[in-house]
């Protein structure tokens, strides 16, 4: 129990958890077919897309009303780049389901004015309603899309500075090369992120535990952007075993649903 109000849902595996979510989302489309939905990249959501793309196959899921909007991309990467998060995207959800390009929103790496992009982005997230649900992964050091820990956060969409250790994180798209990664992102910003109607972290791996720990048991701190999920009034952490593995209690509890 969490007296901060976050519900944590721990689940047997990685992809146990990503079917879950899956289903989830599949039945919040419809109740919702217009949804609006905050995505993110990463390894993470990997099994997750993988589910919706079944789903969707099997007639349980319907993106044709929705819209969706990515939480980020790199700096100086061009939508086409097979290296961008637009076609990671691509790969492994767009071409799967049946959402409507027209409905696919994201920041554009190649934006001549960044700054403009990023306000384009916040008027165009507004002007579809606004987040009805935010999918987050978490990085290793606590960050959310690239919200870097830091001694203050930023509200809007925003350019980012990459750390090194999430240059590292992110290097797998590069080739493995570390120096290829950008050092510098476009994000949507704490704000942004906050003003969703309900957000899902999804973390897996044991690589997540202490960070998770910190979310879900420390205090809202700018140097654990995720922390600050606890101030939001309908924030769920959905977690496997592994990245549960910190949480105080977690062996006489799980598996289970942990509610405030
Ligand atoms: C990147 C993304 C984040 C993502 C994080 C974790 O830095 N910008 O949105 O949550 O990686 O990635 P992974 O799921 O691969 O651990």
């Amino acid at each position: 129990m969490y007296a901060n109000g976050l519900v944590v849902r721990i689940f047997p595996t990685a992809e146990r958890a990503a079917a879950g979510l899956a289903r989830d989302i599949a039945a919040g489309l419809r109740r919702k077919p217009s949804l609006v939905i905050g995505l993110p990249t990463g390894r993470t959501p990997i099994p997750l897309y993988r589910s919706l793309r079944e789903l969707v196959s099997a007639g349980l899921a319907d993106f044709s009303q929705a819209t969706t909007f990515n939480l980020d991309e790199f700096l100086g990467i061009a939508p086409s780049d097979p290296r961008s998060y637009r076609q990671f995207m691509e790969r492994h959800l767009f071409t799967g389901i049946n959402l409507s390009r027209r409905r696919i929103r994201f920041l554009k790496g190649t934006a001549r004015d960044p700054l403009a992009e990023a306000a384009r982005y916040e008027r165009a997230i507004a002007r579809a309603g606004g987040l009805d649900l935010l999918i987050l992964g978490l990085g290793a050091n606590g960050h959310i899309g690239f919200n870097e820990p830091a001694p203050a956060l930023v509200t809007f969409t925003h350019v980012c500075t990459l750390k090194p250790a999430t240059r590292r994180a992110n290097a797998e798209w590069f080739g493995g090369r570390v120096s290829r990664v950008p050092s510098r992102a476009l994000s949507m910003g704490m704000g942004t992120i906050l003003k969703s109607r309900r957000i899902v972290l999804l973390a897996t791996g044991r690589d997540k535990a202490p960070a998770i720990r910190r979310l879900v048991e420390g205090r809202v701190t700018t140097r654990l952007p995720a922390s600050f999920l606890q101030l939001h009034p309908s924030a769920e952490v959905w977690l496997d075993r592994e990245a549960a593995a910190g949480l105080s209690g977690f062996a006489e509890r799980a598996p289970s649903r942990v509610r405030r």
